[in-house]
């Protein structure tokens, strides 16, 4: 690629702030009297964690798993491995997967099952953004914050390239693909 993009606002820090607070309200609420462990999926859900754990009134366990699907470029490969699976038991415990984006949802469908397997009282997923229009995977996203349209975004933990987390607001890129 040659030239390098120019983001472009989409969320503001003001808006993604207000969808995290409601979304801790709602998990708040739900996750009452229970001992949940969250588990961020790395890299791109790692700022939304860090801010979102700050809005819980319980303590959460925390764990991270890292799975691979789009490799560097924008364009999903279609296959999902476990870069970076589990290292603590989950059977029996109510799990919440926390993520930055639903795009065709392989990744989540992926996940979600290798999570299944290990026998969680509750498994449900929380995701800062979906984008519904690129899904060929059914996925139900128990905790959504933003809905985006068919473009690319980056920003606040989510890159293009390995590029762009540190952006404090949600933007997007026009890519050339
Ligand atoms: P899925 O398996 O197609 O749902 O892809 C999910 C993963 O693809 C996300 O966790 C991101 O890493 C990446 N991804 C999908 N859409 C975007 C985007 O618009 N910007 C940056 N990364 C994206
Ligand atoms: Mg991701």
């Amino acid at each position: 690629m040659g030239s390098h993009p120019k983001p472009q606002i989409l969320f503001s820090r003001e808006e993604i702030e207000a969808a995290v607070t409601t979304l801790a309200t709602k998990i708040n609420n739900d996750y009452r009297g229970k001992n949940p462990i969250l588990i961020g999926v790395l890299k791109g859900a790692f700022v939304f964690m860090a801010d979102l754990i700050r809005h819980l009134d319980f303590s959460p366990e925390v764990e991270f798993v890292r799975a691979s699907s789009y490799g560097r470029g924008t364009e999903s490969l279609g296959k999902v491995k476990i870069v970076h699976g589990l290292r603590s038991p989950i059977e029996g415990r109510d799990v919440l997967v926390i993520d930055d984006i639903v795009d065709t949802g392989r990744t989540q469908a992926y996940l979600l099952d290798y999570l299944r397997k290990k026998r969680p009282a509750s498994l449900k997923l929380c995701s800062l953004t979906d984008k519904p229009s690129r899904r060929k995977v059914p996925i139900t996203i128990d905790y959504l914050g933003l809905t985006v349209p068919n473009k690319f975004i980056v920003g606040y933990g989510i890159d293009w390239d390995e590029k762009f987390r540190n952006l404090p607001d949600i933007c997007f890129v026009e890519t050339e693909d």
